[in-house]
Formats: C-alpha cells, structure tokens, sequence
C-alpha cells in the first residue's frame, strides 16, 4: 500500500455506516451495534475519533474521559489497513488530549488472548494491572491494562513495569 496520510478527527454521526463495517471486521462475534456508537456518542463526543488512511475512515477508538481517570471503551483498525500506525495515532492523539486535560491515568480491558492488541498496548507502556475471570459476557478472561500519563511524557513505543494484583 502505497504511504498515505494518516488523519484523525472526532466522529460524525456521517461516519456511522463505515464505523459499523469496521466493527463487524473487528469483532465478528461480539460487535457494537449502531445504538451503542450513538450513546457512546452522547456521552463522550470529544473523545470518540476516527482515522482517516488517505482518504478512507480506517479505524475508530473511543475513550471516556472523566476529570482524573479514562478508560479507553475501544479501539479497532479495518485489517486492510492495520501496521501502517493507523492505530499508534489514534492512541497518540488520545493521549496528547488527556494530558491537555491533566487526566492521569488511562486505562482498559482486552481479551487475555488477544495477543497481538497487548502487544500493541504495550508498546506505549500500559501494563496489566489485574486479571478478571469472565469478564466477556460471549465468554472469556480479561487483563486490565494502565497507564499513569505523567507530565511531559507520552505513551510512546517503550514500556511499562508489570504489575500483577
Ligand atoms: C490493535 C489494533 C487497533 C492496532 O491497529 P494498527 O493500526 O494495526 O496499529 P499500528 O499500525 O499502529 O501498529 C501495529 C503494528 O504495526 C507496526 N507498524 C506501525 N506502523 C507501521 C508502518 N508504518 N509500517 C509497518 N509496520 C508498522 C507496529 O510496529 C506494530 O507492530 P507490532 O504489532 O509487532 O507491535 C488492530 O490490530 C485492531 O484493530 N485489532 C482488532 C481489534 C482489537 O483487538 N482491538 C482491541 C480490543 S481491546
């Protein structure tokens, strides 16, 4: 694929219908219908973004933010566009907004067996902090992962310490 730019923006309600596509790709068996995007929406409408690949909407990432704590809800790239650092902006972006808003610490849940986004994950220095068994109503263990977002650093490629509780 030839290099394109890598453009990201908050949802538009316009955006919907490629959003879906992109989640039924993602999570075949498990994905968010159109009425949980929009309430997502509702409530958290700044940081809910997408990433435009040249001129195609690549991926989305959603994180709810409070005034101290956010957790990332989701986060997928089209696999027609994964490792071309579509999903490092918009983890990127998030993070420079959280910081802008002094929000510390950053967390979220994926599969225990989705090895490839903890990978992912950790290369911007989340770390596990907890296993919780079941937590998938389809079935399945999650990890909790953290960031603390200090002053001056962003996640960047590198990593955390593990800490298991
Ligand atoms: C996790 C996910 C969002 C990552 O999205 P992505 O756009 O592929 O992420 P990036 O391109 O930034 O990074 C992915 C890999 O591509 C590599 N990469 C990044 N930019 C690259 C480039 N320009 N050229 C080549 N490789 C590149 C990265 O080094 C990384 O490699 P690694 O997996 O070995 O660490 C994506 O795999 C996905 O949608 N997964 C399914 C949904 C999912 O599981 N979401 C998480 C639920 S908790």
């Amino acid at each position: 694929m030839a290099e394109r730019r890598i453009e990201i923006r908050q949802f538009r309600k316009s955006d919907l219908t490629r959003l879906l596509q992109i989640e039924n790709l993602c999570f075949p068996s498990e994905a968010w219908d159109r009425q949980l995007f929009l309430e997502y929406f509702a409530r958290y409408p700044n940081l809910f973004l997408v990433a435009k690949f040249g001129r195609r909407i690549a991926g989305y990432a959603i994180t709810c933010a409070g005034r101290e704590r956010a957790e990332l809800a989701s986060i997928a790239v089209d696999p027609a566009f994964r490792a071309h650092g579509v999903g490092a902006a918009l983890i990127e972006y998030t993070a420079a907004e959280l910081q802008r808003r002094q929000v510390r610490h950053w967390c979220l849940m994926v599969r225990i067996t989705n090895e490839s986004a903890i990978r992912f994950y950790r290369r911007f220095g989340f770390v596990r902090t907890r296993t919780v068994r079941g937590y998938y109503e389809v079935g399945g263990d999650a990890w909790r992962m953290s960031w603390k977002l200090l002053r001056g650093s962003l996640p960047t490629k590198g990593g955390g310490k593990e800490i298991q509780r």
